[in-house]
């Protein structure tokens, strides 16, 4: 077996498409320690740096002392603790929902809520740059793929008038993401909203991103367009900018109770460590507080400050990747809709970006590069994430040496 797999291997590492874990000696921040040298990172997605925030440390702590390490069963057998019970009130009070139901991952949200809405009878269609968990999830389901190029409105549509002329009494789910993990753009959530009810069909909106980021009090971009009641499914992570881990579904008293009785990855798994869920609590409760909102527009300062500074680089140069990269941040600042907290430096070929956060690495940031299959073959590139934590000067500092780099 061995063999086998040692062959597969070698033809990653032929590519530049290999994997390897690095390990980080310290807890999560802007500078963390990889082999005893501290490193600036620009990758994580604790956007609002709350993952090692002492509230939320102290509200874990005291949850141990209180329930223990282990929740000891599934929520449907003994597992069911009040921290749970209390995360899902406040998430949903937070979200402007009837209910939420919290699962381990946000991963285990999507594999689990996915195929409880539909099955091999109905339509799914999907936008082409969603994330793995949504993809593998539809999978599951069994349903009839149809995969929109994305944010493509007039491509979607086409998907809906043929799903409603093959499939008239089927289910549709559409799926999308409101701020996309490796583009950092959003997604027309006004116009998906329209096409939905035109069409007759769900909506399911993944929030990973946007939440805590975006709109009052972090509640995304559903609430931000004032849009909540229209979005039938809005799904989001613990383990982003709320700093923790887990993942969420919110939405009506029914399809809460839907997916306490079919979402297989709810039913089939032990309950979340009541240490993480109620660590998740006390991070809600800060976003809705006003020194959250205060972290919240800091972490905006940062985000622009960084598209001032990338829509600089690259000023004179011809480079496909550099001109690629100025457009992103142009758009970004010409529509207020295109921005996030992620910044893609698409660099195409997978060893030159391998190659780019190598150097990058050596001068102190870490970078990583995003590859095949969590991108297109060929669009490699360097995913900068900023965070409320980021110094300005740090900021500054990482822009210089991808100039550097890229001349
Ligand atoms: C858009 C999106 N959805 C879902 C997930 C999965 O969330 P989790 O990391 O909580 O499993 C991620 C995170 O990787 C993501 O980026």
């Amino acid at each position: 077996m061995d063999d086998l797999f040692a062959q597969e291997l070698e033809a990653l590492r032929a590519r530049s498409l290999d994997r390897h874990l690095r390990e980080i000696t310290t807890a999560q921040g802007p500078q963390i320690e990889i082999g005893g040298r501290r490193l600036i990172n620009f990758s994580s997605n604790d956007y609002l740096g709350l993952a090692n925030d002492p509230r939320l440390r102290e509200a874990a702590t005291a949850a141990i002392d209180e329930f223990g390490v282990g929740a000891g069963a599934s929520r449907l057998i003994t597992g069911n603790l009040s921290p749970h019970l209390r995360l899902e009130r406040a998430l949903a009070k937070w979200k402007g929902t009837e209910a939420a139901l919290c699962f381990s991952s946000g991963y285990a949200a999507a594999l689990g809520t996915i195929p409880a809405l539909v099955d091999k009878n109905d339509v799914i269609v999907l936008d082409k740059l969603c994330h793995a968990s949504l993809i593998d999830g539809a999978k599951l389901s069994g349903a009839v793929l149809r995969v929109f190029p994305h944010n493509h409105l007039a491509k979607l549509e086409r998907h809906l008038e043929w799903a409603r002329d093959k499939h008239p009494d089927k289910r549709v789910l559409i799926i999308t993401e409101s701020v996309f993990s490796m583009d950092g753009d959003r997604a027309p959530l006004r116009e998906l909203v329209e096409l939905k009810e035109r069409f007759g069909a769900l909506l399911m909106l993944d929030e990973a991103h946007a939440t805590g980021v975006i709109g009052p009090n972090g509640r995304g971009l559903a609430a931000v367009e004032n849009l909540t009641e229209e979005v039938d499914v809005q799904m989001g992570t613990l383990s982003k900018a709320l700093g923790t881990s887990g993942g969420y579904i919110c939405g009506s008293h029914t399809l809460i109770e839907w997916l306490i009785n079919r979402a297989r990855s709810f039913i089939y798994s032990t309950a979340p460590p009541a240490a993480v869920v109620a660590a998740a609590i006390a991070a809600v409760d800060f976003l809705e507080s006003p020194e959250g909102e205060e972290r919240r527009l800091l972490l905006w300062e940062r985000i622009n400050l960084m598209r001032e500074l990338i829509l600089k680089l690259g000023v004179g140069r011809s480079a496909l990747d550099v001109r690629r990269l100025k457009l992103e941040a142009r758009r970004s600042t010409s529509d207020p809709k295109g921005q996030s907290a992620i910044f893609p430096l698409i660099v195409g070929d997978e060893t030159a970006a391998l190659n780019l956060a190598a150097a990058l690495q050596s001068e102190g940031f870490l970078v990583p590069a995003i590859r095949y299959p969590t991108v297109a073959k060929g669009a490699a590139r360097l995913r900068i994430t900023v965070t409320a934590a980021h110094k300005e000067d740090q900021i500054g500092a990482v822009c210089q040496t991808i100039e550097r780099h890229l001349l």
